[in-house]
């Protein structure tokens, strides 16, 4: 939500404004509804910013060319205070010259008072941001102290909420200021130039050598070099790390959207996410997680806390935590967990699942979590992030960058990441507890394969999305681990088709949604396995049934073999078989599919649908 880049470099004719937007246009994911550029020019600053996509600013600025800079910061945003106008719009300028330009993620929750008490000094605004106030501050702090640094730091301290912040001054040509509280912010280190981004893809076509700042830290940047304080002015020192993934990785390669990239690279992220965590013998060994067996043995509960998609991943693993390990375990959406009065006990684990370990909603659940005295482990995309810094124990998914902002790849790699957790626990139990976990984990082994066997098939799934762009209203039924399916299946197509969808579980059709159906009515059905334990298969075939007999159009995802569901399937999408709580990894995969090819026949966009944005950074 809001993604920032900062630059200093040498003076090379039209680099720093060059890194900046190349910057912007990699985490335009984060927010797009206006975008701006600061520059700091022959003792000046010029800037420029307009609302809409980032080509409108790219436009404005082909038009009117600022002058040449080394020192350059950039945003892209998700409006919170303020609509998405020119206007409001970062980055915002303060001082009586108009010397200082700022730019803000996060909120910045006592803006009023302080900006009540700026306008009684007689400070005037232009937006209806928080972050002008932030502006007006830093200009002022910094003509009492003459020093950029020393003006941010005073400022912080006075502000509370969430924010990452970067201010550029006139009279410092080779300096960005940054400081940060519960918003991400990394530092690149390139040869002779520095970055600042809001995750490294901001700058990853430059370096791989990324520094971790903590939280309330401030990090002043110069060409080639870099200092951290603390809040407090204390000097410490960032965390600095590899990134291993290059800038190809972020890019489309020859595909037309992200998100068509990314569910065509959900075998790698499954296989990925598997890898180094067997040994020879097919054992677990989950060394990363630094929690010592003994704690995790004693665990007795888990509850998962986490938002969207990767809610609908916590949901999958919950059906098979419990049936491998024999241990509860409890869904919770973040942002309803942080408000409530949650039971956690001594050994109670709070998993966390994020792709980005940076939303907000689930960030203050992790927070409350462990206040409450719960062991924490963060399920995570994003190395380094702020979720898996506050918490006990990560593991890590390893799905590589994802950019569109539906959710594809990591939610398959969080199955994946979940499973491994919930046979670990397993395993840790010994004897047939153990041989179970081994046998799953062999048969988790071979689903990368079954999944490109999935996308390999996907041409009559595109084409019923291309007949069904004028449908209204879609349904989904999935029953055990097929239930969660069906609802990411809905929310795909609700974040990139903008339709009515719900999912719903196929056993409540009967207490209610069956009065939806009319002659016509589009219905997915996840068929569960044949091979599903509690004979849940017949039960979604006699639920096909009933829906077909009021008008239903059934689109039906089924195991390979499964000749049941075809006299009953106005469409039958094949999957192939694998063990019943495995089966989530994909019969999702059409769902994904027909969400993409769906929104495409309406001519919307893929990868940036109206409204969202990928990492949602304010509660
Ligand atoms: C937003 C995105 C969803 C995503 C959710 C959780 O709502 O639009 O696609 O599932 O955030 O994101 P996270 O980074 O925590 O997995």
């Amino acid at each position: 939500m809001c993604g920032i880049v900062g630059y200093a470099g040498p003076a090379v004719d039209g680099k720093a404004l060059d890194v900046v937007m190349e910057g912007l246009a990699r985490l335009e994911y984060r927010g797009y509804d206006s975008a701006g550029v600061a520059l700091v020019c022959d003792g000046d600053v010029v800037s420029d910013k307009r609302a809409g996509k980032l080509a409108n600013l790219r436009g404005a600025l082909e038009a009117a060319p600022p002058p040449s800079s080394a020192t350059a910061i950039g945003h892209t945003r998700w409006a919170t205070h303020g609509g998405p106008t020119d206007a409001n719009a970062h980055p915002h300028r303060g001082g009586d010259h108009d010397q200082i330009a700022v730019v803000h993620n996060g909120i910045i929750e006592n803006f009023h008072a302080l900006k009540n008490e700026l306008l009684a000094a007689g400070v005037e605004f232009r937006s209806e941001t928080d972050t002008e106030v932030a502006a007006h501050l830093v200009a002022r702090a910094y003509d009492e102290v003459g020093d950029l640094t020393e003006a941010m730091r005073q400022v912080v301290g006075r502000l509370e909420g969430a924010f990452t912040l970067l201010a550029v001054h006139a009279d410092s040509p080779n300096t960005v200021v940054a400081a940060r509280r519960n918003s991400p912010l990394v530092v690149g280190v390139g040869d002779g130039e520095t970055f600042l981004g809001s995750d490294v893809a901001a700058f990853i076509g430059y370096t791989r050598h990324a520094v971790e700042l903590g939280q309330d830290e401030i990090v002043t940047i110069t060409p080639g070099h870099y200092e951290v304080i603390t809040f407090d002015g204390e000097p410490t020192s960032g965390k600095a790390y590899e990134v291993t993934w290059d800038a190809a990785s972020a890019e489309k390669g020859g595909y037309d959207t992200f998100m068509e990239k990314e569910i065509n690279e959900q075998p790698a992220a499954v296989r990925d996410t598997l890898l180094g965590r067997t040994d020879d013998a097919g054992e677990l060994v989950l060394d990363e997680l630094r929690i010592d067996e003994e704690r995790l043995n004693a665990v007795d509960r888990i509850t998962i806390v986490a938002c969207g998609t990767a809610a609908y991943a916590g949901m999958v693993a919950k059906y098979a935590i419990e049936t491998w390990a024999r241990i509860p375990v409890e869904v919770s959406l973040a942002h309803e967990f942080r408000y409530c009065d949650p039971i956690i006990g001594p050994n109670t684990l709070v998993v966390s699942i994020s792709q980005s370990g940076e939303t907000m909603d689930t960030l203050m659940a992790v927070r409350h979590a462990r206040e409450l005295g719960a062991l924490t482990l963060s399920i995570c995309n994003t190395h380094g992030a702020t979720i898996p810094r506050e918490s006990d124990a990560v593991l890590y998914t390893h799905a590589g960058p994802e950019i569109a902002v539906a959710s594809t790849k990591a939610f398959l790699a969080q199955i994946t990441a979940a499973y491994v957790l919930g046979l670990y626990l397993t395993q840790l139990k010994g004897g047939t507890w153990a041989d179970e976990a081994r046998a799953v984990m062999a048969a988790l082994h071979d689903v990368p394969a079954k999944v490109q066997e999935v996308i390999d098939q996907m041409g009559r799934v595109k084409e019923i999305a291309r007949f069904m762009a004028d449908t209204r209203s879609v349904l989904f039924l999935g029953r055990n681990v097929g239930y969660p399916v069906a609802m990411e299946g809905a929310l795909k197509l609700k974040e990139l088709a903008y339709i009515h969808a719900e999912g719903f579980a196929a056993g409540e059709l009967k207490h209610g949604p069956i009065a939806l159906i009319e002659p016509g009515q589009p219905v997915f059905i996840v068929v569960p396995s044949p091979d599903e334990p509690h004979g849940l298969h017949g039960k979604v075939v006699s639920n096909i049934q009933e829906i077909r007999a009021r008008g239903a159009r059934t689109i039906v995802v089924a195991e390979e073999g499964d000749e049941e569901v075809v006299p009953f399937a106005d469409e039958v999408i094949r999957i192939p078989a694998v063990a019943p709580l495995l089966q989530p990894l994909l019969a999702v995969v059409p769902l994904q599919v027909f969400a993409l090819h769906l929104s495409s026949a309406k001519g919307l966009d893929v990868d940036q649908p109206r409204n969202l944005a990928k990492s949602v950074t304010v509660e």
